[in-house]
């Protein structure tokens, strides 16, 4: 068995005639990202065989936007969307970024485009817009801060403004308009195409199967839904409540890998899991982040007219605390 250790973590997720394949590119990608000066930045919702093994780095969007500002490394491959890697490389305009797969898109991010910000703008005149990390820099470039799911109150409250647009994402800004009611938030009518598919049915149906069910629920779920959880938080608020509380069963109501890159952690918590996968976080493989050091494909570039803009949205987010 090559690199044991790392199959042990992995073995409830790989198959035992699957690993060699594997083994072989994790190997390699650790030799390419000495070679390179690289770093592996790898979302939440990554496959285990990726978390697990080759990540330097593992996070929600914020946290893979500050370490990407924070890297010394050359070379920042984003195993995650290509939302992300355009982020990275805002904010490290010098240096290569990396995104395995290009066609690894959002559905948040391509509900909107500039010239709808730009409308926006035009029928609420002064009203600051504030943008979900998860669009392009187009539309970053249109807006007056980013943010994540992991900082949104913060980042509402610190405009001090009566009123808010807050795209893309419909159901984050409603959430998150019921902790800042003293902010009137208007949403367009952006969805995941992931977690629009929770109901709270869905959730009833799992605390009757499993009495004592702790619910954990991304914000970017429907505002009825995270009505019926126990706690909605971004990925990695849902990843350290599990960390700090220790429930004896838990449900993550979001994208299914991250149940299977807690779990790993987690060995005595029953992880009950509501599967729906991201068609666009799949498209990350191991073959391909080692294709990518290889052969530098994709690198990612941001038109210079959009980049300074957009860089300056993304920055004032990270200034927020
Ligand atoms: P987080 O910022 O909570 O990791 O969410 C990103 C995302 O794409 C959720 O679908
Ligand atoms: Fe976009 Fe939803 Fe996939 Fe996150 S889970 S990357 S919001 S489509």
């Amino acid at each position: 068995m090559l690199l044991p250790e790392l199959y042990a973590r992995v073995q409830h997720h790989v198959l035992p005639f699957e690993w060699p394949a594997h083994a072989t590119d994790i190997a390699e990608i650790a030799r390419l990202k000495r070679e390179r000066n690289a770093v592996v930045l790898a979302h939440n919702y990554q496959a285990p065989e990726i978390f697990h093994t080759v990540a330097d780095i593992v996070g929600d969007s914020l946290a893979l936007a500050r370490e990407a500002a924070a890297t010394d490394a050359d070379v920042i491959v984003l195993a995650g969307v290509h939302f992300m890697a355009e982020t990275a490389k805002l904010l490290n305009p010098d240096k290569t970024i990396l995104v395995p797969d290009a066609a690894a898109g959002c559905s948040l991010a391509d509900s909107i485009t500039a010239a709808g910000v730009r409308l926006l703008r035009e029928r609420y005149p002064g009203v600051p817009v504030v943008t979900y990390v998860n669009t392009s820099a187009a539309v970053k470039a249109e807006s007056d801060i980013c943010c994540t799911s992991g900082n949104a109150v913060s980042v509402i409250r610190s405009l001090g403004a009566e009123r808010v647009l807050m795209l893309p994402d419909e159901y984050l800004a409603q959430n998150t308009a019921r902790l800042v009611p003293e902010v009137e938030i208007i949403a367009w009518k952006g969805h995941c195409e992931v977690h629009e598919r929770f109901t709270p049915a869905d959730i009833r149906e799992m605390r009757d199967a499993y009495p004592g069910l702790v619910v954990l629920a991304h914000p970017e779920c429907p505002p009825e839904v995270v009505a019926e959880a126990d706690f909605a938080g971004s990925t990695a608020a849902m990843s350290d409540y599990v960390t700090n509380h220790g429930p004896a069963k838990v449900a993550l109501v979001t994208e299914c890998s991250m149940s299977d890159n807690v779990a790993i952690d987690h060995p005595d918590i029953e992880f009950i899991r509501p599967c729906n996968l991201c068609p666009h976080m799949r498209r990350i493989t191991l073959a391909n982040i080692r294709q990518a050091l290889e052969t530098d494909m994709h690198r990612v570039t941001i038109d210079p007219a959009l980049a300074g803009p957009a860089r300056l949205a993304v920055e004032r987010m990270l200034a927020v605390r």
